[in-house]
């Protein structure tokens, strides 16, 4: 159950990352594309926000207390913080990255929730996992070159 409780605890900080830096890229993205990828990027960040609620209290739910502070988050993510401001190109392919870490970490919880007999966790992962393939389709399917 510990170790289901520590990997909540790196999809919540690891989901916040990503959304923050999602969010990021929304803002200052360039270029001829600059319309799709704002867009993209905002829905993806929605997303990822709108995820976070429900992670924490997840992490509640299994009697533990949800990380919320940004040095926690540092520690805890497995998406790492971007400072630069990357082109568009490096955007996406930077997000894609990120995004096929938080598939490898979803599936590990989704393991231990099955392995724990939290089936509701478990369901709710699933769900994680399904809108993140998603995102990779997007990502993937922006960065092709015709
Ligand atoms: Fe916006």
């Amino acid at each position: 159950m510990n170790e289901l409780i520590d990997q909540m605890k790196v999809i919540l900080a690891s989901t916040f990352a990503m959304g923050l830096k999602t969010q990021y890229f929304h803002w200052n993205v360039e270029g001829p594309h600059f319309n799709d990828y704002h867009k993209l990027f905002g829905g993806i960040y929605e997303d990822l926000f709108g995820a976070v609620d429900t992670i924490a209290e997840q992490i509640r739910a299994l009697d533990s207390y949800a990380p919320g502070s940004l040095s926690r988050f540092v520690q805890l993510s497995k998406v790492d913080d971007q400072i630069n401001i990357p082109t568009s190109r490096l955007m996406i392919s930077e997000l894609l990255s990120d995004n096929t870490i938080m598939l490898s970490e979803l599936t590990k919880a989704f393991h231990l929730a099955e392995n724990a007999d939290k089936q509701g966790l478990a369901d709710f992962i699933a769900g994680r996992i399904d809108v993140h393939s998603k995102h990779g389709w997007f990502l993937r399917a922006t960065s092709k070159v015709q």
